[in-house]
């Protein structure tokens, strides 16, 4: 964007950020959820400039009338696999007919990714990754992990880092087909080779511990190999039992342990003490037909929690940042204000960014603007598409 722009006329500004309500800054600007009514916002060099009332905004080169209109920071959507090829719509259909999940369901879309080319598989990742831009999202994640040959996995975040800077290797999602009965040997090729290829494209290591995909101790060398190699951990932990995921994650310095959907009181208790975001997914309790995460019981305690999609084609296929904060309020018992929080701001802790989330002087210009005069309308109004216009980077997106 040319020049200074201003938008004036927001009804509701959420701005995470209490120092501009009187409050003590969080970490980069971050703190608990706060909006100003009757407000105004300048853009300027891709960042935020100015906020404040609308009686009092300054002048600017071009501006927009937001009508009473609420105005949020973009979601950041923190969990994402959107390498793959395949489609596995059966395979939920049989679960709603009441067949169970199992990690297993992986290696269906491994054996359709192996096969894709290059440019199918760019292709599907480049019409999620403006499906997300459309609901809201300015900043995802993406993972490896349907590859899990060193080429497959290579060519992963490859792709990846086209579309997003926050890319994740996710070589050790499960043990493929021709390494059964020798995991030890795929987890020697995670942490070797094939870790060697997606380093230079990867900003962050995963590892699926879980009953059926790896085990604390393969995780453990999994994430030191990783952090070894300068990459940050992240962990996908207790999703369809209790296990030893939350603790691996905590153990690690991991910045979130995603799912959290079984845990046990030292869990929760190891969350609280850690510097870890429990990031929970429950477009992946929607489609396996979960139980929801206790989310309550996890802020009482005094985590802090991220929302993000999950979106993969095998356990949650949706990249709707609504759609999540809807589920969140509605069967995870957050607050519209935490909901939000945790899918902006939260988002942006899980990803050790300071830079987004919020909207404050010097964060980025990454905000949306939805048809509907407050954040609660996210939740009040589930399935309506009413994100109106995307600002990214200070620059108006095309939504098509
Ligand atoms: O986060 N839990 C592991 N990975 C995905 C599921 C992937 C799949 O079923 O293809 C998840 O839910
Ligand atoms: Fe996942």
């Amino acid at each position: 964007m040319a020049g200074s722009l201003l938008i004036t006329r927001i009804g509701e500004l959420v701005t995470n950020s209490p120092a501009e309500a009187g409050g003590p800054a969080g970490q980069g600007g971050q703190g608990g959820f706060a909006l100003i009514n009757d407000a105004a916002l300048v853009i300027e060099d891709e960042k935020v400039a100015w906020i404040g009332p609308s009686a009092r905004a300054p002048g600017a080169d071009a501006l927009v009338d937001a009508a009473g209109r609420a105005v949020l920071p973009g979601f950041v959507d923190s969990h994402a696999h959107l390498v793959f090829a395949g489609d596995r719509s059966a395979e939920f259909a049989a679960r709603m007919a009441g067949e169970a999940y199992a990690a297993g369901g992986i290696r269906s879309t491994v054996t359709a990714t192996r096969a894709a080319t290059n440019a199918g598989l760019r292709a599907g990742l480049h019409r999620l990754a403006a499906e997300m831009l459309r609901q809201g999202t300015t900043t995802f994640e993406c993972k490896s992990g349907y590859g899990l040959t060193v080429p497959d996995e290579a060519r992963s975040v490859a792709l990846a880092a086209e579309v997003t800077a926050e890319v994740t290797y996710l070589g050790a999602h499960v043990v493929p087909p021709e390494f059964d009965g020798d995991p030890g040997g795929y987890v020697d090729l995670v942490r070797g080779p094939m870790l060697d290829a997606c380093a230079p494209h990867s900003r962050w290591v995963d590892v699926f511990c879980e009953r059926g995909a790896f085990g604390a101790d393969e995780a453990r060398a999994v994430l030191a190999a990783g952090k070894a190699r300068g990459l940050m951990p992240r962990v996908h932990a207790n999703q369809l039992s209790q296990g030893p995921g939350v603790m691996v994650a905590v153990e690690a310095g991991a910045a979130s342990a995603d799912h959290c959907t079984f845990l046990t009181d030292a869990d929760v208790a190891a969350l609280a003490g850690s510097g870890t975001v429990a990031t929970l997914l429950p477009g992946a309790e929607f489609g396996t037909r979960q139980p929801y995460p206790d989310a309550r019981r996890l802020l009482d305690a005094g985590v802090v929690i991220a929302l993000a999609t999950d979106c993969n084609p095998g356990s949650s296929y949706t990249s709707s940042m609504p759609f999540c904060v809807a589920l969140a309020v509605r069967d995870m018992r957050m607050t519209t204000a935490e909901a939000v929080w945790a899918a902006t701001a939260g988002g942006a802790r899980a990803l050790c960014r300071t830079d987004i989330g919020y909207l404050a002087p010097g964060a980025r210009a990454d905000l949306i603007m939805l048809d509907a005069p407050s954040h609660a309308h996210l939740a009040y109004r589930p399935g309506v598409p009413l994100v109106r216009a995307v600002w990214r980077a200070g620059r108006r997106a095309d939504l098509g």
